[in-house]
């Protein structure tokens, strides 16, 4: 679908992508216009660890480049997890374009160190970049969809929130930022829950791709193809599924997970309940180790944690 024409999943909706000036952002700022969006690009502009890095608007860029292919996008230089910056990343939308319909949650950053190593800045940043910059401008957008569903306008309002590997099984050097993702998860269930009467619906991607956060830790991973072989690393292989979320097509779907890269799509199917005892009565430590061992025999064991063993 050309960006500019009228048609495409998403035409007259309005989709704000956090941290979208680069790598997976950009891919699924890029998907979204080119399904007929109109889009807010968000970016903050900092470095792999969230320290500034110059005077350079990555969310300029991204806006020439749909603007060029023919499609309409406004930039936000803003940081989402501050109240001032996801409460005037809705408000771009709104003064811009007048609606919101799909709020994709995407910016942040590493700070990667051993447990041992890590100190609590390290630790605070990330969570704050990657958690409160979820929960902030999902509130705000939350706040005026709720506001719309009690004026008795239809709302069909989607967010994609973005967790990752490290927070479904955990990965070695990234306590922070496992910690931050599975918190995203448990996120996401909340609002599903919460926000499906004001017509709103809330999922979670964990993706994998070839950007400046993995191109050199995971570098053979990584690699881009031989000419002409399908790049299964490249970003732009997340977006289509980012966007169907994002669009009306998806309606029904909420509170769900999904693991994308290259052409694979998973549905994640989280913590459930396994093998169980129940005494009808308080046990003693010995006697309820005891059972412990014999459930856990019979229980599944889980994923290995990345970089574990
Ligand atoms: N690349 C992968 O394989 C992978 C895997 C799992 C999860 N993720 C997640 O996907 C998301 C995108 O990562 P990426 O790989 O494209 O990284 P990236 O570094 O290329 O892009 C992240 C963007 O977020 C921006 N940003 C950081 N803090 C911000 C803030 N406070 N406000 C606004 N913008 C801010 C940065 O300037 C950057 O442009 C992240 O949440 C990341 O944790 C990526």
């Amino acid at each position: 679908m050309p960006v500019g024409t009228s048609g495409g999943l998403c035409a007259g909706r309005v989709v704000v992508v956090t941290g979208a000036g680069r790598g997976l952002g950009r891919a699924h700022a890029l998907a979204f216009a080119a399904e007929g969006a109109e889009v807010v690009v968000n970016d903050l502009g900092v470095g792999l660890d969230g320290t500034a890095a110059g005077a350079d608007s990555p969310a300029a860029r991204v806006v020439a480049e749909i603007e060029a292919a023919g499609g309409s996008a406004v930039a936000h230089g803003g940081d989402i997890a501050t109240t001032e910056g996801a409460a005037s990343l809705v408000r771009t939308a709104l003064d811009t374009y007048g609606r919101l319909d799909t709020l994709v949650n995407n910016a942040g950053f590493l700070r990667d160190r051993m447990l041992v190593n890590l100190d609590e800045d390290d630790w605070d940043a990330v969570m704050r970049v990657h958690l409160k910059g979820h929960f902030l401008p999902l509130k705000h957008a939350a706040a005026w969809w709720r506001a719309e569903a009690k004026a008795g306008r239809t709302v069909a309002a989607r967010v994609i929130n973005t967790s990752s590997g490290a927070g479904l099984l955990g990965s070695v050097g990234q306590g922070n930022y496992s910690a931050a993702k599975a918190g995203i998860l448990g996120l996401t269930s909340v609002a599903a829950a919460e926000m499906g009467r004001y017509g709103v619906q809330v999922n979670a991607i964990a993706p994998a791709a070839r950007t400046r956060m993995t191109e050199e830790t995971f570098a053979a991973t990584m690699a881009a193809p031989e000419e002409g072989a399908f790049d299964a690393m490249a970003p732009e292989n997340v977006s289509p599924l980012v966007v169907w979320l994002g669009s009306d097509a998806s309606d029904g779907v909420t509170g769900r997970v999904f693991e994308v890269e290259a052409g694979k799509v998973t549905v994640m199917e989280g913590w459930r309940r396994g093998p169980s005892a129940d005494k009808g009565a308080r046990w003693s430590p010995a006697e309820v180790g005891e059972t412990a061992l014999k459930l856990l025999a019979e229980a599944e064991v889980p994923g290995a944690v990345y970089g574990a063993g």
